[in-house]
């Protein structure tokens, strides 16, 4: 009996197009294979060469030692400076002048930032933090809008060798303040608020109330954005503005060792307070710059777009680090998707000409509900690749992108990967893979991915089971702040010598990886373990339905029962004729196995934060349970009274 039973079967295959195999950097799938063949191998040759890519300050000795496992020691011995990485090393060269950011403001104001410009502000913003005793090893918070100031601040941090941690500005005061107390950060760069939907966000307010009492907290440094009321405090509070106007533009790199911390970035775990994910620097600063280099063969002339937030580590990775270190023109936008009208996104691509597109199944997914006629008003002919991450996306949204967005010609990148590995996992290659939708495809470079049984055996083609990494790469993880033991725990105990990544998946008889789902969320339906996404996936390919999210209740016959909750296209009536029509849908896909046993009509599902949506939740009102546990990240909580009932 397989682990997870896999009922979906996609047959969809996408050649790469002769467009992108010309444009690609690597020529052949032979030169793919080799490659990957080496890194994994011989990882000391491959990661050795890629690494010496980067401008170290001393080089290094060795490329790994995993005899700690599972803490891995990369590049050791070498001396390195992340903003260094991204800023430095183009000084002097044809990128310094170029534009390293088009921002875009929510109510429409610019600013146009080149490397030289963008190296200036981080060196002055490190030297204010200097002034205020902060030092190599401290750890500072960031509490922001999507400014530039934001991207400035993390690479101060860096530069000065104080670790960042950046805290997404749609938390609360409380969660701000769990994260400053575990990380013991001694300083906080804020925002007096940022835009958000015309409104201004106040941020400020928060960070008052999170650091009221907080003795370590010496300094919050205050980006005047939107000019809302705020409280000062004289003895702790400065203005962005004026320290660094009056602060020197000479801040020498703080020469780091490979594997001093860059960074910590909070995950919330199934149980337990968040994760606070630990990354060191060379290790990580390669893994973000080779990705960006073969994954979004990011080239001299391209304009790329991650719509993500700085404050998860989509952000981190592929907004900073890993544009930056390619030396690429970025596109940074503050608002919502349908600030002032839903074709936003669209008229950005076309406005700035964006010829590299990263973005999430659940903007997709949105973007379908509101409808084609709005990036059919766009001129979209200057993108050439697309990206996904976040989630599983279902064929029917990866279908809808190819389509209405890409225009049938660009290639889609489902890249596959976590907070915890730092850079993309699995992914096509550009040019090289052909691209089946819904798949994450094949492993990046040095990439030793598996889908394993209970007792960590391999499965056979197409049978579900456990998504691991069996060797270590440079830009994972390097544990939990202060929580060795939970590190080891959550990752690590479940096989012993391989990293347990949570996630359900299976491979193809061609080798493709699927991810089904995060395994918490598995259905047992009389003994049969059914991933959510392919039963959401099979909803979802019914005309009528843009999305939903499949849970299980209890069932005294057959243990679990599948409840959909579902969200219907523009236009559509729901009622007990479709709602039949839909199981009858889901038996004729997958089987009679997984015919919900109910299926609950909802305008919007509730998700996390960054677009996740929230299962356990969902379980708990399919169950007629209290919502128990935490819902702090929720991202509209009138959602979850709607789908209770209680409005
Ligand atoms: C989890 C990690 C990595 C940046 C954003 C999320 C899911 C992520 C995919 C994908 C299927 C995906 C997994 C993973 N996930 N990308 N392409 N296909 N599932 O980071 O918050 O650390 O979440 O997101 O379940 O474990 P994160």
């Amino acid at each position: 009996m397989p682990e997870i039973e896999s009922v979906l079967h996609e047959t969809r295959t996408f050649p790469p197009s002769e467009a992108a195999r010309k444009k690609a950097r690597l020529s052949s799938l032979e030169e793919y294979e080799r490659l990957y063949r080496e890194s994994i191998d011989d990882p000391e040759t491959f990661f050795g060469r890629e690494a010496k890519n980067l401008p170290w300050i001393e080089p290094f000795e060795s490329v790994l030692d995993w005899s700690g496992a599972p803490f891995a020691k990369w590049f050791s011995g070498g001396k390195i400076n992340a903003s260094a990485v991204a800023l430095d090393q183009h000084l002097g060269t044809p990128v310094e002048n170029k534009i390293a950011f088009l921002w875009e403001g929510e109510p429409g104001d610019t600013r146009a930032i080149t490397y030289v410009e963008l190296h200036e502000e981080v060196c002055q913003l490190a030297n204010v933090l200097k002034g205020r005793g902060v030092k190599k090893g401290d750890r500072v918070a960031l509490y922001m809008p999507m400014i530039p100031e934001l991207v400035v601040a993390v690479l101060a941090c860096a530069r000065i060798g104080a670790a960042h941690s950046v805290v997404f500005g749609g938390f609360s005061a409380h969660a701000l303040r769990e994260r400053i107390e575990d990380g013991g950060c001694s300083a906080v760069v804020t925002a007096d608020g940022g835009y958000r939907r015309g409104e201004p966000l106040p941020l400020k307010p928060q960070v008052d109330e999170a650091v009221r009492g907080l003795k370590a907290v010496h300094t919050v440094i205050v980006v005047e954005r939107c000019e809302n009321d705020i409280d000062w405090n004289a003895d702790r509070d400065l203005w962005y503005h004026v320290a660094v106007s009056e602060a020197s533009a000479d801040c020498p790199p703080e020469p780091m060792d490979s594997e001093d911390t860059l960074f910590l970035l909070y995950t919330s775990g199934t149980t337990g307070g968040p994760k606070g994910i630990q990354h060191t620097t060379g290790g990580y600063m390669l893994g973000a710059y080779l990705t960006c280099k073969y994954v979004f063969d990011m080239q001299e002339d391209d304009v790329y777009w991650c719509t993500a937030d700085v404050g998860w580590i989509t952000g981190h990775s592929y907004i900073i680090y890993g544009p930056l270190s390619n030396g690429v023109t970025s596109v940074m936008y503050e608002g919502a998707p349908n600030s002032p009208h839903e074709g936003r996104f669209w008229e950005l691509c076309q406005k700035y000409g964006v010829t590299i597109f990263y973005t999430a199944p659940t903007a997709i997914r949105t973007f379908m509900r509101w409808g084609e006629e709005h990036p059919g008003k766009f001129d979209l002919s200057s993108l050439r690749l697309l990206g996904t991450v976040g989630e599983p996306i279902n064929p029917e949204a990866w279908m809808w992108y190819h389509r209405v967005i890409g225009g049938e010609r660009c290639p889609i990148l489902d890249t596959w990967w976590q907070t915890e590995t730092g850079s993309i996992m699995l992914t096509p290659l550009p040019g090289i893979t052909a691209t089946k939708p819904g798949s994450a495809t094949f492993p990046f470079f040095g990439v030793d991915a598996a889908v394993v049984d209970e007792e960590g055996k391999e499965v056979g083609p197409n049978e579900g089971g456990f998504l691991v990494i069996r060797k270590p790469w440079p830009s994972m993880l390097r544990g939990i702040w202060k929580n060795e033991e939970r590190y080891r725990e959550t990752y690590w105990s479940k096989y012993g010598d391989k990293y347990f990544a949570g996630d359900g998946a299976k491979r193809d008889e061609d080798g493709y990886f699927w991810i089904m789902g995060r395994v918490d969320d598995v259905i047992n339906v009389s003994g049969h373990r059914l991933s959510t996404m392919e039963v959401e996936s099979a909803l979802v390919s019914h005309d009528s339905v843009v999305e939903s999210a499949v849970v299980s209740r209890p069932d005294d016959v057959t243990g679990e029962a599948i409840v959909a909750f579902t969200t219907l296209g523009p236009g559509i009536e729901d009622g007990d004729e479709l709602r039949s029509t839909l199981m009858d849908h889901v038996a004729t896909q997958i089987g009679k196995l997984a015919r919900p046993a109910e299926i609950r009509f909802t305008d919007a599902l509730p998700k996390t934060r960054s677009g996740k949506i929230m299962r356990r939740l969902l379980r708990d009102i399919a169950s007629g349970r209290e919502t128990t546990g935490d819902t702090s990240t929720i991202e509209d909580l009138s959602v979850l009274a709607k789908l209770r009932g209680d409005e």
